[in-house]
């Protein structure tokens, strides 16, 4: 059977001040129509029935994932004892669904990203379902870049190959997070997609790919899953997974595999990773200010407001970052949302 695994333990530190340690951006609502998780939720209904639905999530979150999927039945919470980035995580999952169905396809997606049209999407991701069931292969989907941005995977493309009425390519090479200079130079060849981070592939085929590539992972994993015929999993989930090596699923595999597809999609993608990518995304004014909450401007430019509290007053101000809360107010310019990082480490010196 094919299940959707949703990625949803992330700390999004990005949007601070709205997102916390405790609240990180998968839980917030950006949107009027839920938070990040509830519409990819939404999303994988569209795909499957809730009982092949399973969110991967650290234990501080648990609580904030039964709150906002009331439809989620409780045992498709998969806990993770800490956040270990997504290699680890996606390692567990992949143990529990083989121990139901040896059988079973992934579909991995992250909780927090923005999708414009829902039923492209379902299109695109089924074609990416069709070809992991019939292929030993890591389908990836591919977004085309438009800017050269360092926070994302560049996919290379190969052979461009027909699948059923669809299209996909082979994949030449993968490079996870390049420099300014390399991601320029792809985003100039005209050769190569953004990973979307969202990927498609038989729980067998990645369980197989982390014991060739990542062997201290697969033998922990291991040694968790034999708890699943033992009775004795919680424990050994506590004893081991601490241990796992931290890595993304895209350096401990992708980079390395050499059978991975990809599906170019077009369905309107952001991985909304920063303040700025609101403008980018939603409705903005006639002078390009996002404007959220009760705000008058004057004179003011491409700036992104956001007030829940008091109203807002911006006099002659451009591209700007202001944004209000209970007890913190962030002020920066739009170039540097980025930077929002540096202030947390900050704090966390001070503390
Ligand atoms: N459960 C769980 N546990 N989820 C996690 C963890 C973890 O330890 N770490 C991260 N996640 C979730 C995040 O919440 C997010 O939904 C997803 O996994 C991806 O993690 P990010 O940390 O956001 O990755 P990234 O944005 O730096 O890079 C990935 O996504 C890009 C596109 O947005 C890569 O796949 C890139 O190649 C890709 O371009
Ligand atoms: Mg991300």
């Amino acid at each position: 059977a094919v299940s959707v695994i949703i990625l949803a333990g992330g700390k999004g530190e990005r949007f601070w001040p709205r997102s916390r340690e405790s609240m990180p951006k998968q839980f917030i609502r950006l949107l009027d129509q839920g938070t990040m998780l509830q519409l990819t939720f939404n999303r994988a209904r569209k795909m499957v029935s809730v009982n092949h639905i399973y969110v991967v999530t650290a234990r501080p979150y648990v609580d904030l994932v039964k709150q906002q999927l009331p439809g989620l039945p409780a045992a498709n919470i998969i806990v993770e004892p800490e956040g270990r980035n997504t290699a680890p995580c996606i390692g567990l999952a992949a143990i529990l669904l083989q121990h139901k169905d040896s059988e079973s396809v992934m579909v991995i997606l992250p909780a927090d990203h923005y999708v414009a049209d829902n039923d492209r999407f379902v299109q695109t991701l089924k074609t990416g379902v069709r070809l992991a069931t019939d292929k030993e292969a890591f389908i990836t989907l591919g977004i085309v870049p438009t800017r050269p941005e360092t926070g994302y995977g560049y996919i290379e493309l190969g052979e461009q190959k027909k699948y059923s009425g669809a299209v996909y390519f082979e994949v030449k090479s993968f490079t996870e997070k390049p420099d300014y200079q390399t991601a320029q130079a792809y985003l100039g060849s005209g050769n190569f997609l953004w990973n979307s981070g969202m990927f498609i592939w038989k729980t067998s085929s990645i369980l197989r790919a982390m014991e060739t590539y990542q062997p201290q992972l697969y033998e922990g994993l291991c040694q968790i899953g034999r708890g699943l015929n033992e009775g004795d999993f919680e424990q050994r989930l506590l004893q081991v997974y601490g241990k796992l090596p931290k890595q993304s699923i895209d350096y401990a595999i992708l980079e390395k595999a050499n059978n991975i597809l990809v599906v170019p999609g077009d369905f309107g993608w952001d991985d909304v990773g920063s303040w700025a990518a609101l403008s980018r995304l939603f409705e903005v004014d006639s002078e390009g200010n996002y404007l959220q909450g009760s705000v008058v401007t004057i004179g003011a430019h491409n700036c992104i407001i956001d007030g829940k509290t008091k109203l807002i007053a911006a006099v002659g101000v451009d591209n700007l970052v202001v944004i209000d809360t209970e007890d913190v107010l962030l002020i920066c310019p739009k170039e540097r949302s980025q930077d929002i990082k540096l202030i947390l480490e900050e704090l966390r010196k001070q503390r």
